[in-house]
């Protein structure tokens, strides 16, 4: 029999959070298509209004709340509070009618901007729905769902609001419903957050501290966390050789010994912040390539699913 450890070894629930501009819109497309495989569905979902994750799919201006299928087996969505909101309201109330009314009022307008939390709550309540979805056969909808959520200041609010809310309502319907969310993100068997950052010094702090409150007061299974777009390591003597060189060159070699030191040097920083990251925390990162690209698609998400694809198989 052979065991597909890409597969196994990721879970049902994956959350990617992460500061901007790190890369959690294509890990996340990465560990999408990672979890494909035959007969399988994974549907990536980003929240919020930001539209990176349909974009890589080439999909921005199709991807609504109704997940849709970009590629064999791989259907994306986005979620936004409010939808997630109706959507949930005309649930459990029957009458469209009077939803939809509901939702035109002034006063259902402030209420829901003045609610704290609720989009989130929602958002996430949403989610929890999507991996509750049975097929025909009572077997799961979906064998993976990947969730791009946002900046990380406003993913770890979705993330907290559940447990907030259950805490905050002690009994009746919201506190049945956000404990039972509460529980799925809780869950390690179900659920796992993975972190990206970058291979600079703010974006691993940053993402030191995500990690830490994960661990912390949040309380959520950690996944991985990728170091996005990392440089290849110098060999380990080019030190010397370049110092060797520079003793031997000719002043027209000055520019080059500079830039190649000066390359170098960034690649001790890389690997410098890494290893402190990686002790401060006790886990390994795993590191994907800088990969060199006129504009992000398809061919350069399956290259990166390779990598996390091969990271895992390495565990
Ligand atoms: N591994 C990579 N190699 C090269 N460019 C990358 C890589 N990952 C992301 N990028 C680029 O970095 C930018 C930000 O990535 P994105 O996934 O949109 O970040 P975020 O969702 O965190 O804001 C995009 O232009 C993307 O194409
Ligand atoms: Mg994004």
């Amino acid at each position: 029999m052979i065991i597909d450890f890409t597969v196994m070894s990721r879970k049902r629930l994956q959350f990617v959070v992460g500061k901007g501009g790190v890369g959690k819109s294509t890990v996340t497309a990465a560990l999408a298509v990672a979890a494909l495989g035959p007969g399988r569905r994974v549907l990536a979902l980003e929240l919020g209004e930001a539209r990176g994750l349909s974009r890589l799919f080439d999909a921005a201006d199709r991807v609504g709340a109704e997940p849709i299928e970009v590629s064999p087996g791989l259907f994306v969505a986005a979620v936004e509070g409010e939808d997630a909101l109706a959507e949930y309201l005309s649930l459990i109330m029957p009458i469209r009618r009077l939803v939809k009314s509901i939702f035109k009022s002034r006063l259902y307008r402030t209420f829901v901007a003045a609610a704290p939390g609720l989009k989130e709550l929602m958002t996430i309540g949403k989610i929890w729905f999507e991996d509750q979805k049975l097929c025909a056969d009572g077997s799961p909808q979906w064998d993976a769902i990947v969730v791009d959520a946002g900046a990380s200041g406003h993913s770890l609010q979705y993330l907290q609001m559940p447990q907030a809310a259950a805490a905050t309502f002690k009994s009746g319907l919201v506190h049945r419903e956000s404990d039972r969310v509460a529980s799925m993100l809780r869950d390690g068997s179900v659920t796992e957050v993975h972190v990206v950052a970058r291979p600079e010094d703010m974006p691993l702090v940053e993402a030191t501290e995500i990690i830490e409150r994960l661990r912390g007061d949040l309380a959520l299974p950690l996944g991985r966390l990728f170091v996005n777009r990392c440089r290849k390591p110098a060999p380990r003597d080019i030190g010397e050789s370049l110092a060797r060189l520079g003793v031997q060159a000719d002043p027209t070699h000055t520019l080059f010994f500079q830039t190649m030191q000066r390359a170098v040097s960034w690649l001790g920083i890389q690997e410098n912040g890494i290893g402190m990251v990686e002790e401060r925390l006790g886990i390994a990162t795993v590191r994907l390539p800088n990969l060199v690209a006129v504009e992000f698609g398809m061919p350069e998400i399956r290259r990166l699913a390779a990598e996390v694809s091969a990271a895992e198989e390495a565990v």
